[in-house]
């Protein structure tokens, strides 16, 4: 079931030319009433409801701006599309997973929640509430066997991003400079990891976050992240975002100082790893 506000019958189509069983609804993840209409059509037509992913958001159509310029308007229409709408879906589905007891859901957050990416301060704030629901959300259903986990993709040329000149110019190449992995992200990337993410392989993992990235982010307490730089430009009188991406510490030197520094911190990970084990 492909539930979206816009693009839903093409979806139908290709899929239907793929063979495979499955059909699109208009919904608006906003709407009570058009989410609860989907719920309906997919339980009276498949009976059960084994996996959402949230994955709809105000997103690619966003330009990249000094925090001063967001207008509280637009951050209440981001908020209501990027968290209301994964709580009004994570709400509708809810009953139908807890009485089977059973249920995979999974959230699309935003490598940029994770990195201070300057910019897009109401859609970061947005994917990083994704990032607390799951975890919050992961204990709530955990009674019933749901699993709650979210993905944060880094940069990726999905067919909207493709669409705007402006987002590929600012961010493409640049992003390829915070990865190990230096390549594209495109769509499966983010795809094979939600894959994982609602299969049976995955079922005893609940409340955590898989970046997507290429090696952008790594979530330890010495983690490294490739942080894009907002910086003023006299360009059109405005501030645009520059298209330089450095790392966010500094090369740790091979120093007797240092080396005995990465000892402490092995040791204290190897007593936090003890400490926590069964
Ligand atoms: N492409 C990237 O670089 C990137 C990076 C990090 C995270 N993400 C996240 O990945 C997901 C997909 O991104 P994308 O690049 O395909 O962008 P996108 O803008 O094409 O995807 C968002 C989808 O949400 C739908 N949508 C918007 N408002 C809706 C509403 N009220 N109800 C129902 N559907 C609605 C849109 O029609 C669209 O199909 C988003 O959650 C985005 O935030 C993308």
């Amino acid at each position: 079931m492909i539930a979206d506000i816009k693009g839903y019958e093409a979806a139908a189509e290709e899929l239907s030319g793929k063979g495979l069983d499955g059909i699109a609804i208009r919904t608006d993840v906003t709407d009570v009433g058009s989410v609860s209409g989907v719920i309906r059509e997919t339980m009276a037509r498949y009976g059960r409801i084994d996996i959402l992913v949230n994955n709809a958001a105000i997103s690619a159509e966003l330009r990249p701006a000094p925090f001063e310029q967001c207008s509280p308007e637009e951050w209440r229409r981001i908020y209501e599309v990027n968290v209301i709408g994964v709580f009004n879906m994570c709400k509708a589905v809810s009953p139908h997973m807890r009485a089977a007891r059973t249920g995979r859901i999974i959230n699309v957050s935003s490598g940029t929640a994770l990195k201070g990416t300057p910019g897009m301060l109401h859609y970061i704030a947005s994917k990083g509430a994704i990032i607390s629901m799951t975890r919050s959300l992961a204990s709530e259903f955990s009674a019933d066997q749901i699993t709650v986990n979210a993905v944060s993709p880094g940069f990726t040329l999905t067919e909207s991003v493709e669409a705007q000149p402006e987002l590929l110019t600012t961010f493409a190449d640049a992003a390829i400079t915070t990865r190990l992995l230096k390549r594209h992200a495109v769509a499966t990337d983010v795809a094979n990891v939600i894959y994982f993410l609602a299969s049976d392989d995955s079922g005893f993992v609940t409340g955590q976050l898989i970046a997507a990235d290429g090696g952008s982010v790594f979530h330890s307490v010495e983690g490294r992240s490739g942080v894009p730089i907002l910086t003023k430009e006299s360009s059109a009188g405005s501030d645009i975002l520059e298209t330089c991406f450095c790392e966010r510490s500094e090369p740790r030197r091979n120093t007797k100082e240092n080396a005995s520094k990465n000892i402490l911190m092995l040791a204290h990970a190897a007593n936090r790893t003890s400490s926590q084990s069964p």
